[in-house]
């Protein structure tokens, strides 16, 4: 009856073991480096494991994500079969779309701009000010984190749309779905905002192709990418070069092809670039142990694992 902390770096599990230890007293916790009894593992938790951390586990009951996104344990080929149950987390989903609408608002209030005026120690009061009435957003992914993102978007006056694989139904926000109704969406978009799952089905769905197809006419001077999703749903150079062309005005990334972006990246020359090192919405790990251990317990008395992922879809 022991848990797997498969956490990488493993610098990173110590704040989890603590919390675990309180709300699970008694539970022996492991890592696989220390595992040396394969059979005594019934769950793990997991974070970037290495390949083949959780194989060999004759009694494993479930492995939980320690963040929204599945993508890193789908990418282990020795994957086993147990359940892989996701984070759905009130404190997870707010600092998403913190994230989203501080970035949203940099942009619709040119932040840069002024960040470069004041550098120079330039005055100036007459740049236009679209209002955020004026300026379309729209959303790939309208899940827990995409859908709690343009009601706030919405909230401050944005005209905001979304796509989504199945069609959803959001009070207020124009919603797309399926890849037949993505063009439409994208030919009124300002703003794009992405939060979609890393799939086969998204990767590299951001490309100059797509970029080619979102709105000219709008009120920023030209459209905006906003990635919070996972990197790899993006082609860097071609993000690269719709900025030197002007097909994108300017971007917030928070994730990238490769993490830590390399240093030779042409991302950080881009001055109308914001660069956020994957922590526009951070797992705490006090919120996220406590969801991990609830279920735990309520599986143990007979309940249904929630938040279940879909395997076959990838999320
Ligand atoms: P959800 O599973 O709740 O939502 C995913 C959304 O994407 C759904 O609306 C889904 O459609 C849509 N979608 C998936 N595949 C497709 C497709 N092929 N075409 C169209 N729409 C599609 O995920 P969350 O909102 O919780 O999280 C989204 C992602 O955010 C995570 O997977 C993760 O990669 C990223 N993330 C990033 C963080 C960061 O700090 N940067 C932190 C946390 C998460 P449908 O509604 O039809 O199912
Ligand atoms: C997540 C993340 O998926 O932090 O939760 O990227």
């Amino acid at each position: 009856m022991t848990i797997l902390l498969a956490i990488e770096p493993e610098s990173a599990i110590a704040p989890w073991e603590e919390r675990m230890r309180k709300l699970l007293p008694g539970r022996p916790l492991t890592t696989p480096r220390k595992l040396t009894d394969r059979a005594a593992i019934d769950y793990a938790l997991s974070w970037r494991h290495a390949t083949g951390a959780l194989a060999h586990l004759p009694n494993l009951k479930a492995i939980f994500s320690l963040g929204a996104g599945v993508d890193h344990i789908f990418s282990d080929p020795l994957l086993p079969e147990a359940p892989v149950v996701r984070v759905i987390d009130k404190d997870l989903t707010n600092r998403m779309s913190e994230w989203v609408v501080l970035h949203a608002l940099l942009h619709l209030r040119q932040q840069r701009l002024y960040d470069r005026r004041q550098a120079e120690r330039h005055w100036e009061e007459d740049l236009a000010q679209p209002a955020a009435r004026h300026v379309r957003v729209g959303v790939m992914g309208l899940g827990v984190l995409g859908g709690a993102a343009a009601r706030k978007l919405k909230a401050l006056g944005f005209k905001v749309a979304g796509w989504s694989r199945k069609p959803r139904h959001i009070r207020g926000i124009a919603c797309f779905h399926g890849a037949a109704e993505l063009d439409p969406m994208l030919a009124q978009t300002d703003i794009l905002v992405a939060l979609l799952p890393f799939t086969d089905e998204t990767l590299g769905i951001l490309d100059a192709r797509l970029f080619s197809k979102l709105a000219r006419d709008g009120r920023l001077g030209g459209p905006i990418l906003i990635n919070a999703g996972r990197g790899g749903l993006h082609v860097e150079k071609d993000i690269v070069e719709a900025l030197d062309s002007g097909l994108l005005k300017a971007a917030s990334l928070d994730v990238f092809e490769t993490e830590p972006l390399p240093k030779a990246s042409p991302l950080w020359r881009c001055r109308n670039v914001f660069i956020t090192p994957h922590c526009a919405a951070l797992s705490e790990p006090g919120a996220v142990s406590r969801a991990v251990a609830a279920q735990i317990k309520a599986f143990e008395r007979g309940g249904r694992l929630k938040n279940v992922v879909d395997r076959l879809r990838g999320y």
